[in-house]
């Protein structure tokens, strides 16, 4: 039967968390990490559609929303009215937001969208980890977990705890990027993190890259273009696409459609495509 989660943490107390954790992870076959050095850039953008679009694939897909801060997850997937439950065993249950694609978010911790999480570090780390160990994830082919800008609490312990537990597959980055140079010179700092914390790089994507003109048709590069490409080719990482700019990705996000689901043979969609059967390529 289902029961409340705040009556989790005193039942798995007497477990043996790492067993526990070794055994949750042992069912996760990859892990995707998408981090940017700069905020807005589009990570939960891509995060969102990254999932639905593998989803849409048939894989067992789980999203995890690592932005204690700002957990965007629940309304980017459409799925702000869920609820973490616990099964039979005490363990959480993420919310369904299709069959085969599951979500756990901050978001369902607080009590309303206003309400800021005032948490120190070791606080983020030990729901990072009870958000890996704790929860019934089943089977996943890929986790995608959202991240905040930076190279903070968050993308460093969800790194450790998965990295330091044995026979665990080692989590994969995707960077995401805009094209100025302040936020290219920011997601060198993603790459060289994702470096010292031995993560592999599946590559750089260029997000708000150019802007087809729904007039004319012209593209107009309204931060510049290939800033992404040429980053990825000097730190020696795979350059992953560019996304141009499309109004339509605003509707999406703000309805909780991501918009790999509308397939409108759009510029945008098409380019997502592409950088979506790179990434499972190179899983
Ligand atoms: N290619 C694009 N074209 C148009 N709008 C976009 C595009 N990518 C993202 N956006 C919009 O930009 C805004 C910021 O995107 P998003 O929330 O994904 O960024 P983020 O990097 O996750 O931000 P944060 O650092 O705050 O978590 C959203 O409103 C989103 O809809
Ligand atoms: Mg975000």
């Amino acid at each position: 039967m289902a029961q409340d989660f705040t009556q989790i943490q005193e039942q798995i107390s007497e477990e043996d968390k790492e067993t526990k954790l070794l055994k949750s992870l042992s069912g996760i076959k990859n892990t995707i990490m998408v981090m940017s050095g700069k905020g807005g850039v589009g990570k939960s953008t891509v995060s969102a559609n990254l999932a639905v679009g593998l989803a849409h694939k048939g894989y067992r897909v789980g999203v995890l929303d690592g932005d204690i801060h700002g957990p965007d997850m629940p309304k980017v997937l459409g799925v702000e009215d869920g609820k973490l439950m616990a099964d039979e065993n005490g363990n959480i249950l993420p919310v369904k937001v299709l069959e085969n694609l599951k979500l756990v978010s901050v978001g369902y911790l607080i009590d309303s969208q206003d309400t800021p999480v005032i948490w120190r570090g070791p606080m983020k780390h030990s729901v990072m980890k009870q958000f890996l160990r704790d929860v019934n994830w089943g089977e996943l082919d890929f986790l995608v977990v959202d991240l905040p800008p930076g190279t903070g609490d968050e993308p460093l312990s969800i790194a450790q705890i998965i990295k330091n537990a044995q026979g665990a597959v080692p989590p994969s980055a995707v960077v995401v990027t805009t094209p100025q140079d302040v936020a290219l010179l920011d997601s060198r700092k993603s790459v060289q993190f994702a470096r010292a914390l031995e993560l592999k790089i599946l590559g750089i994507v260029e997000n708000m890259s150019g802007f087809a003109c729904p007039h004319c048709g012209e593209t107009i590069d309204l931060f510049k273009i290939g800033g992404g490409r040429k980053a990825a080719e000097d730190l020696g990482v795979p350059f992953l696409g560019s996304i141009p700019i499309d109004p339509k990705i605003v509707t999406g996000t703000d309805e909780g459609k991501p918009f790999i689901a509308y397939d409108n043979g759009s510029g945008s969609v098409k380019a997502f495509k592409q950088i979506l059967d790179t990434i499972i390529e190179n899983s």
